[in-house]
């Protein structure tokens, strides 16, 4: 068996979902949320302690304001609909990504809720919100940097380790396995530092379509793969 701790998954497909049922491609999104809560049982169930999701990329938003302002009412409504019961499922939720962009309302809310699951340890669910790899990298050498700047670190003690505590996934393991749905095969600037082993799954289904089944065939077949980290078995 191949010991699975981490999943994080690039949620793709919505807007065509939408757009597929004659509808906006806000209506995919919301439609996605619903597999979202889908996905955190089937965590629990198969007891896979850390799942994180790609909700909204730095890249995002390009995309028109009106989409942007639907998934920010959209992720507003879910921390306020939800809080409550994932608390009481016992999960812990974090988020990762720039927080400076998004609007106070937003900010406190997921500060709020961050703070109400700190306690819970039963899966740990990690949201990636205006997240980007590269922009996660560029502020971790910043803070770095500065404390270099302040004497409190020497340049020659920085290796990958020390580089990894100023990310913004300081607490996470590294995820083992990486699913992206709706046929797309690429990585969209997610996790980039994180998955450098991790086992990649594409699949064709769009993420409102990804059912419980769809989630334990990528499970069986990333029993399937060999890892080997580098070296040879
Ligand atoms: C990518 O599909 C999806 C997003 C940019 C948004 C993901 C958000 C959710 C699933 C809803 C809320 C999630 C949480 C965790 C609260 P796309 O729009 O790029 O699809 P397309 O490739 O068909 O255009």
């Amino acid at each position: 068996m191949n010991p699975l701790n981490h999943i994080a998954i690039i949620m793709d497909g919505n807007g065509r979902w939408g757009l597929k049922h004659k509808n906006s491609r806000n209506s995919g999104h919301k439609a996605g949320l619903n597999t979202v809560e889908k996905i955190i049982k089937e965590t629990i169930k198969n007891k896979i302690k850390f799942l994180t999701l790609y909700a909204f990329s730095t890249e995002n938003w390009k995309r028109t304001q009106s989409e942007v302002a639907g998934l920010m009412k959209l992720f507003r409504r879910y921390i306020e609909r939800e809080t409550k019961a994932l608390f009481k499922d016992g999960v812990r939720v974090r988020f990762i990504g720039d927080r400076q962009k998004l609007d106070d309302k937003l900010v406190s809310l997921m500060d709020n809720l961050e703070l109400y699951t700190s306690g819970n340890d039963k899966v740990h669910l990690t949201i990636a919100l205006n997240y980007g790899g590269r922009d996660e990298v560029t502020r971790a050498v910043q803070r770095l940097a500065f404390e270099v700047e302040q004497g409190r670190l020497s340049h020659k003690d920085v290796d990958a380790e020390t580089l990894a505590k100023f990310l913004d996934t300081r607490f996470l393991p590294d995820p083992d396995l990486v699913i992206r749905t709706s046929g797309e095969a690429r990585i969209s600037n997610f996790l980039l530092w994180q998955i450098a082993y991790a086992e990649m799954y594409f699949t064709d289904v769009l993420w409102p379509d990804f059912k419980k089944e769809d989630f334990i065939e990528a499970l069986d077949d990333y029993q399937k793969r060999e890892r080997r980290f580098g070296k040879i078995n």
